[in-house]
This record gives structure tokens, sequence and C-alpha cells, in this order.
């Protein structure tokens, strides 16, 4: 049997950004591992993860590159985002803050990275019913205003992490 690294036809690189804690590394974990830590420690420097996936019949392995949302730990050098072809950007839906400081890593994106990158905005932590500080409407609308995709998600229970990035990997596709 052919080895898979033979079939691939493309890798696509994506990185995750936002707000500390917010859930990046867990929502990565989930997608290329199917797993889920609770004490998760926060990220010092850059990771990536690695997942085969198909789409449209061709197969494609998604990069996923995983850094610290702490400024302190943050070299932000273009290196980062240089080849990305599409961003999860994660706020925590149980943290305001992690919403309103959105925008600005939207900046950041359009800043450093490709022009015609794929942002796909997510609300993690939705299984967090009972301290919700986000409304969905608020991320919708924030969502269109600025053209990019959106899911609410929980690394912890799964629902919604693979839909969110094969939207993503099928958008950049
Ligand atoms: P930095 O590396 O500091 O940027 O943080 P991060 O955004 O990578 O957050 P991380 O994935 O380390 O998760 C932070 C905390 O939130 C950990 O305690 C996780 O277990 C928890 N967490 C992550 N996702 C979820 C989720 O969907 N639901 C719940 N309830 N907790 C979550």
């Amino acid at each position: 049997e052919m080895s898979e690294e033979k079939k691939i036809a493309y890798v696509f690189k994506v990185v995750v950004i936002g707000d500390s804690a917010v859930g990046k590394t867990q929502l990565l974990s989930r997608f290329a591992k199917n797993e889920f830590c609770l004490d998760s420690k926060s990220t010092i420097g850059v990771e990536f993860q690695t997942r085969t996936v198909t789409i449209s019949s061709k197969l494609i392995k998604a990069q996923i590159w995983d850094t610290a949302g702490q400024e302190r730990y943050r070299a932000v050098t273009s290196a980062y985002y240089r080849g990305a072809l599409g961003a999860m950007l994660v706020y925590d839906v149980t943290k305001r803050q992690s919403f309103d400081h959105v925008a600005r890593w939207v900046d950041e994106l359009r800043a450093h990275a490709d022009a015609s990158i794929v942002i796909m905005l997510i609300g993690n932590k939705a299984d967090l019913l009972h301290s919700r500080e986000v409304p969905t409407e608020d991320a919708v609308e924030f969502a269109e205003t600025q053209n990019l995709f959106f899911f609410e998600t929980s690394a912890l229970t799964g629902d919604n992490v693979e839909p969110a990035f094969l939207k993503l990997l099928h958008q950049i596709h």
C-alpha cells in the first residue's frame, strides 16, 4: 500500500489566534487528535499539529499552527503568518473581553497575513451555558460586517469543532 504522504495533493497552513485561554490549543487537539485536556497549560512559543482530510476527493494535509495568546510570549513575526491560507480566530463566549479584542486580531491578520486568507471566527466554550457573556447575535453581526465565517464550538464536548475546521479547509480549497 502506498504511504499517505505520497498521495497528499496539498498542504494547507492554518493559524489559530485569539486571546490567551480561549481554548486555541484544545480546539486544535480536538481536531487533530480527538483529545481534550482540562488543565491545559498556556502555550509558549509556536507549535503545530497536522491532520489529513479528504476534500473534494483530494487528500489535504492541514498543518495547523498554534501560538500563545499572551502578549509577553508572543513574538508575532510575519513568519507565523507567512504562507497561511486560513485563520481560526478564537474568542471565549464566557469572556466578553476576548470578543471585544477580536477586531484587533482581525487588524493583525490584515497587516501580516496574505490578503486572500480565509478567516473563521470561533466562539469557543459554548458548553458553558450558564456563564455566557457574548450573545450569538453579536458575533453573527460582527462576522457579517467583516466577511468572516462563524461557528460556536466546544473543544470540551467536541461540538462543531470538526464542521468548523472542515468548512475553513473547504473554503481554502
Ligand atoms: P494560550 O496558550 O495561553 O494562548 O491559551 P489557549 O487559547 O491555547 O487556551 P487552552 O486551549 O490552553 O485552554 C484554556 C483553558 O480553557 C483550559 O483549562 C481548557 O481546558 C479550557 N477549555 C478550552 N476549551 C474549552 C471548552 O470548549 N469548554 C470548556 N468548558 N473549557 C475549555
